[in-house]
């Protein structure tokens, strides 16, 4: 199987995952990147069953109500069942990398709120060690260059992602040379920086499902 078609396969394993337990009239979080708009794609044909989506982009709400979900800000929203994602790395622990597309800021918040994080990934994106893909820190333009310094203190190579600018406005560094042996820790550790929004480590609030795409079908892994 291609990667695309994984993608899609669990795309649509996730829209199942959706339709079986997030209950009728409520809101689903929607993720951002390639493997949530084939999601979003797959969940179209639910849209009357939901009450709408909340949605962790500008991208992906537009891609919403281009299949006529009605997209709700968060702060009208005092519940989210389960928010669907992708991930640019996840582990055994289900701990992740996010933020390839820049939305890790809204990715993270619209996690917060939900229940239940069912990530959606090829299989490609197992690993055993995050730190492989740069990992995106989101920072407050002013404080670009001390949180560079700062992160290499950290033993990383920072890099401005170049004429990227966030949906809040703030610029990414993605950081290379990592080898994260306890994510909870340096994420933590990133987002004490002053000048930083928040980093692509989802560790503290990891996802509480992965479904997997590999050549022998989607695999479907929790902890505990
Ligand atoms: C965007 C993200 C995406 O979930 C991540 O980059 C994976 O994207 P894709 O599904 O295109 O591989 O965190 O900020």
């Amino acid at each position: 199987m291609t990667q695309d078609e994984l993608k899609q396969a669990v795309a649509q394993a996730a829209a199942d995952y959706v339709a079986a337990n997030a209950p009728a009239g409520s809101i689903i979080g929607v993720g951002t990147g390639s493997t949530a708009n084939c999601f979003i794609d797959a969940l179209a044909p639910l849209k009357d069953r939901y009450r709408g989506a909340v949605a962790s982009s500008e991208a992906t709400r537009r891609r919403l109500e281009g299949h006529g979900f009605p997209v709700l800000d968060l702060n009208d929203v005092d519940a989210i069942p389960i928010y669907v994602d992708g991930a640019d790395e996840i582990n055994a622990a289900l701990h992740m990398i996010k933020g390839g597309g820049g939305a890790l800021t809204r990715e993270k918040i619209v996690a917060a709120v939900a229940t239940t994080f069912v990530c959606i990934a090829d299989g490609s994106k197992l690993v055993a060690t995050l730190g492989r893909f740069p990992l995106p820190v989101e920072v407050i333009p002013m404080a670009r260059a001390h949180v560079a310094r700062e992160l290499a203190k950290l033993g990383g190579t920072p890099v401005l992602r170049e004429g990227f600018v966030t949906d809040n406005g703030n610029l990414i560094l993605d950081v290379k040379g990592l080898s994260i042996a306890d994510p909870v820790a340096f994420e933590t550790r990133v987002n004490q920086i002053t000048g930083v929004v928040t980093n692509g480590l989802f560790a503290v609030r990891p996802a509480d499902v992965l479904l997997l795409g590999t050549a022998a079908g989607v695999r479907t892994l929790t902890v505990g």
